[in-house]
């Protein structure tokens, strides 16, 4: 027997996986995978994204029950088709999207569908909220369990959400990324309790890009790429840098664009923004940057890291307590999305729909931003017509007619027209979150030829990504950001995927 097949003392899997293969329509999301999970064990699961580790998960938790090759649960072969199943099988997950109700309140989540009922079949309020909030305070929280679910930071929801599963009674945990909302103290709290469960004979499965964090608390790890099962091995085996290549498949084959790039930051060009040791109190703390103009600095990290907040940050959303901001060597604090705005900070969120009017037609859309140069009480729709069709000309915006609604462009063309607002007007500062998520190798090439454009018209670019090649494709100069701080800058030489991966 390989050390793959032996559980921990001996013991028979609780769950295994034989030969599981699973496609949407014409993308396969998993190739003939194996996988066992035995009883008291914590099993990380890694690989980027895309690799195929929800879709697995939700095999094993009932919600996709269409799928080739076998699962057995304690030696039966077993096919799950809800989640109900799934609880009657003693398997719970905390899935990567919230799937809180935020009408509803903290207790009333936590025992979603399984309220504890009186003898005369009503709810038992009294001893719902007395239970939650001990199941709460086992996670260390003091939460109010008869609060509004919606009323807590994402975080708390977060930990409520993982009470709810972590308490079931489930054998079986899956916690898909449960951390990227947690704050280090939060993840300790996570990590006392898993290994409390993990002394109960509970089994979990650990779903995280925080590699440092899958290294720490699991006993076995598995790596998936490209929807295939690369590897399963003892934790203490590995080291990150071992995982990192089995995940990116350095070596292989099917090396592809975007695994390296040389970067070229120049330190002669002026600074436009700089942060200096700013934090938020909670998420970001420490973080320094330097913008600086007819550059792209790339600011990589996972979902969670904090880059969320540092553009709500420049863009005026989200107060900062410590640190400070200099524009143009000034120091400036923003106070309001109007006024980042007027203070020459243009920002393009990965949400794009919210900058567009998806029912207005384009050029509308385009000339949004540049209203104050065309009139500013009365427009011209002739004026906004002509600036409108030689932006669609240069962005080879496809169909290229101004008329039509913005909502029944593709989402590449979308993201082009959203850029295009700042070609004309343009800003001191763009910030683009993910820009190119999602989009085909076509209207991918468009949007990374028009921010270059951008910088070489001097303006100073902040690309937000958790995408690695994304980095490697438009960044000048990179900072890797890790638990809402600065992990590594790169500034010029030759730069790997894996030096990112490394680094987060
Ligand atoms: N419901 C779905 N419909 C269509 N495609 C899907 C669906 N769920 C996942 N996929 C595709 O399957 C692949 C694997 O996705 P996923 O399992 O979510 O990866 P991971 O969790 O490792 O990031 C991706 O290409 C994704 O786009
Ligand atoms: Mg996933």
């Amino acid at each position: 027997m390989t050390d793959e097949q032996s559980g921990r003392g001996g013991a028979p899997p609780l769950l295994e996986l034989t030969g599981v293969s699973k496609s949407f329509g014409g993308v396969t999301a998993l190739r003939d995978v194996d996988f066992t999970l035995y009883p008291g064990e914590i099993h990380g699961l890694v690989g980027e994204n895309g690799a195929g580790k929800s879709t697995m998960m939700k095999i094993i938790a009932g919600v996709h029950h269409d799928f080739e090759g076998v699962m057995k649960i304690r030696g039966v072969e077993t096919r799950l088709r809800s989640a109900r199943d799934a609880l009657a099988s003693s398997i719970g997950m905390v899935h990567q999207e919230l799937s809180i109700v935020p009408e509803l309140s903290v207790a009333e989540n936590v025992f979603l569908g399984k309220q504890p009922l009186t003898t005369l079949g009503i709810v038992d309020w009294p001893r719902m909220n007395r239970e939650a909030k001990a199941l709460i305070a086992s996670l260390g929280l003091d939460i109010d369990p008869a609060a509004a679910m919606g009323t807590l930071p994402v975080g708390l929801q977060q930990l409520v959400e993982l009470s709810r599963v972590l308490f079931s009674g489930a054998q079986i945990i899956i916690l898909d990324e449960p951390t990227s909302a947690l704050s280090p103290p939060e993840i300790r709290q996570l990590f006392d309790v898993l290994r409390r469960l993990r002394s109960e004979g509970r089994s979990i499965i650990f779903i995280s890009h925080f590699l440092d964090d899958v290294l720490a608390i699991s006993d076995r790890v598995t790596v998936f790429r490209n929807g295939k099962k690369v590897i399963t091995d003892e934790t203490r085996k590995l080291t990150k840098d071992a995982v990192i290549a089995h995940m990116i498949g350095r070596g292989s084959i099917d090396m592809h664009m975007g695994e390296d790039a040389m970067l070229a930051g120049d330190d002669s060009k002026p600074v436009v923004l700089s942060l200096e040791n700013v934090g938020d109190g909670r998420t970001l703390h420490d973080f320094s940057i330097e913008l600086r103009a007819g550059e792209i600095t790339g600011v990589y990290g996972f979902m969670g890291s904090g880059q969320i907040e540092l553009a709500r940050a420049l863009f005026g959303k989200l107060p900062l307590r410590r640190g400070s901001v200099k524009l143009d060597g000034k120091p400036v604090r923003f106070r309001s999305t109007a006024g980042a705005r007027k203070a020459g900070i243009a920002f393009l969120p990965e949400n794009r729909q919210m900058m567009l009017f998806r029912t207005e037609p384009v050029f509308k859309n385009v000339s949004i931003a540049i209203l104050d140069r065309i009139h500013r009480l009365l427009v011209k729709p002739a004026e906004e017509k002509r600036i409108t069709e030689g932006h669609i000309k240069d962005l080879q915006i496809r169909p290229p007619r101004t008329e039509i609604a913005l909502g029944s462009l593709s989402g590449g063309n979308q993201q082009k027209v959203a850029l295009a607002k700042w070609l004309t007007h343009l800003p001191k500062v763009l910030v683009l979150s993910e820009p190119t998520r999602g989009m085909d190798v076509g209207a991918k090439e468009d949007v990374i030829r028009i921010v270059k454009s951008l910088r070489d018209k001097g303006v100073a670019i902040l690309v937000l990504s958790a995408e690695p090649e994304t980095i490697l494709t438009l960044a000048d100069r990179v900072t890797v950001m890790k638990k809402g701080t600065v992990a590594r800058q790169f500034s010029s030489g030759k730069i790997e995927k894996a030096d990112l991966l490394a680094a987060a």
